[in-house]
């Protein structure tokens, strides 16, 4: 079967990583997890983007080697997303030889097809975003200022004036806008697709692809005096890396490039148009996610307010974070983190509806039943796992379609359902008169929380494994499936441990 191919963007290791990366990689993290759940072949590929002007000076402005600059950095991505529990199949860094040496290949074989040409290049240069833009993206603000026209930079911009190798990106303006006719989920989220079809429909202009002025890039093939453009270097990461020698296959083309808004045209008009130059396989879709901002601010150096996610993991722990992320905002928004916002749903979603319920549970089966449970259900009769079992379906056509926060709130609505249950049977009261039916409710309710542990391990992995253990389920392909949990009462029949909240109250 071939692999479930999903990519990350490159980050740029200029600076330490915040919450937007941790966004995107949480994000791939989850719907990686969740296709292996299903027991498909995944390739989850991220990694770190290292050329260019941004990183040159930023090494500089440290007073570092670039080389020494860059090694610490990509480690830091790493080593956060080890601490994320991020399980991605491969990490590419753009210095690699496995990448520098096809993103020349690429390069030549596009000279020689002549989709790549020597010109003179004029314009506007953006190191910030690493983006070329033309007199007319950037006319001078009433100061007689050039700002960069990305709405989430407007950092001033560089007069450049070089030669330079150049992309026929005009020739691809009708092969792409066929491209995104004939396959309406390429374009994702759709409220996005728009954008892009206006953008190609106002016609493509060759692209720069080499500069002179930097040194810290890979040499254009047979012409030392010019290194690749960064972005398209970077870009190509996602076939060299899933085509790369001593990788277990060829993955390409992707599933789905998982990106933020202020790269989506790169991805959706750049790269592709790159890819049918190379006589490559298009990836099958190009998803944007929006923007958080914090406290209802942009973040900035200037403003300081990034939002470093370990300040939240030691505080709040891995999963509760990686909860709020996708659950706050629907994927393909905008939205807006804060401390506050992060204590609500933590106390409220993640302390109460489910940890409190999962303790109450264990509790109940402790005191009344010694915490053991019977072996066999009666599965003729109606019960809330049965129920649950059948909004399987449902939950997994949001994850397929990265509708993460409407997924989760399918969850919490089930959730929701069984602390009601709860309540309404009263096994406290229950027990006093009727051992068999208590045992019968307690039964049912511990069913229904090993399905909900298999549901949001693509989520909080830490919990879902806290939970398997507790309620007692002893032998499992992970994570455990509903129907696995209905029919497989044999390995699930361990004693129910009591054991501390799952989520303590903040
Ligand atoms: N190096 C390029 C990508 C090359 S891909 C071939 C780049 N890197 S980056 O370090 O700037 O990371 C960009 C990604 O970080 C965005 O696509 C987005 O995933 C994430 N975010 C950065 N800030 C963000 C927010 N404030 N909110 C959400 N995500 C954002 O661009």
């Amino acid at each position: 079967m071939k692999k479930y191919y999903l990519t990350t963007p490159l980050y740029y290791v200029n600076a330490a990583p915040h919450i937007g990366h941790a966004y995107t990689t949480v994000a791939a993290d989850v719907l990686a997890r969740f296709h292996r759940a299903n027991n498909r072949p995944v390739q989850f590929l991220t990694g770190t983007d290292e050329h260019g002007s941004k990183i040159e000076e930023a090494a500089a402005a440290a007073r570092l080697g670039v080389k020494e600059f860059t090694d610490r950095n990509s480690a830091a991505f790493r080593e956060l997303w080890t601490h994320l529990d991020i399980r991605y199949d491969d990490f590419i860094r753009t210095t690699e030889p496995r990448h520098e040496s096809r993103v020349q290949e690429c390069f030549r074989k596009l000279q020689e097809s002549g989709d790549v040409y020597k010109g003179r290049y004029r314009g506007f240069y953006c190191v910030s975003d690493e983006t070329y833009w033309t007199e007319t993206d950037a006319p001078p603000d009433e100061k007689g200022r050039r700002l960069c026209p990305n709405a989430e930079c407007r950092k001033p911009l560089q007069e450049v004036e070089e030669e330079s190798y150049f992309f026929k990106l005009s020739k691809y303006q009708q092969p792409l806008l066929d491209h995104y006719r004939k396959n309406p989920g390429f374009l994702m989220p759709s409220h996005r697709a728009n954008e892009i079809l206006r953008f190609v429909e106002g016609g493509l202009q060759d692209t720069a692809i080499s500069r002179t002025k930097v040194k810290w890039g890979i040499p254009v093939p047979g012409d030392a005096e010019h290194t690749i453009y960064v972005w398209f270097d970077a870009l190509l990461n996602y076939l060299t890396a899933a085509q790369s020698t001593g990788a277990p296959g060829d993955f390409w083309p992707a599933d789905v490039h998982i990106v933020g808004k202020e790269i989506y045209r790169f991805h959706s008009v750049t790269w592709p148009a790159m890819l049918m130059a190379l006589g490559q396989p298009l990836p099958k879709s190009v998803f944007a996610h929006g923007w958080w901002t914090v406290d209802g601010a942009k973040m900035s150096k200037s403003a300081g307010n990034f939002v470093d996610p370990r300040e939240i993991t030691r505080e709040y722990g891995v999963d509760a974070f990686r909860y709020f992320l996708l659950r706050e905002m629907p994927f393909g928004n905008d939205g807006n983190f804060s401390l506050e916002s992060f204590r609500k749903r933590y106390n409220a979603e993640l302390a109460n509806d489910l940890g409190n319920l999962v303790s109450r549970v264990e509790q109940m089966v402790d005191s009344y039943l010694g915490g053991a449970m019977p072996g066999r259900a009666d599965d003729a009769k109606p019960s809330l796992a049965k129920e649950l079992a059948a909004k399987g379906a449902e939950i997994d056509a949001r994850m397929e379609a990265l509708d993460f926060s409407g997924a989760l709130g399918l969850m919490w609505e089930c959730i929701g359902r069984l602390n009601t249950h709860v309540n309404e049977k009263a096994p406290w009261k229950l027990v006093k008169t009727d051992k068999a039916a208590t045992q019968e409710v307690l039964f049912d309710l511990v069913r229904s929380l090993r399905i909900v542990a298999g549901w949001i391990e693509p989520f909080m992995p830490q919990t879902a494994a806290k939970m398997h253990a507790q309620l007692g389920v002893r032998q499992f392909p992970a994570p455990l499936s509903a129907e696995h949990v209905l029919a497989g009462e044999s390995a699930n029949t361990g004693k129910i441990l009591k054991a501390p909240p799952l989520f303590p109250r903040k």
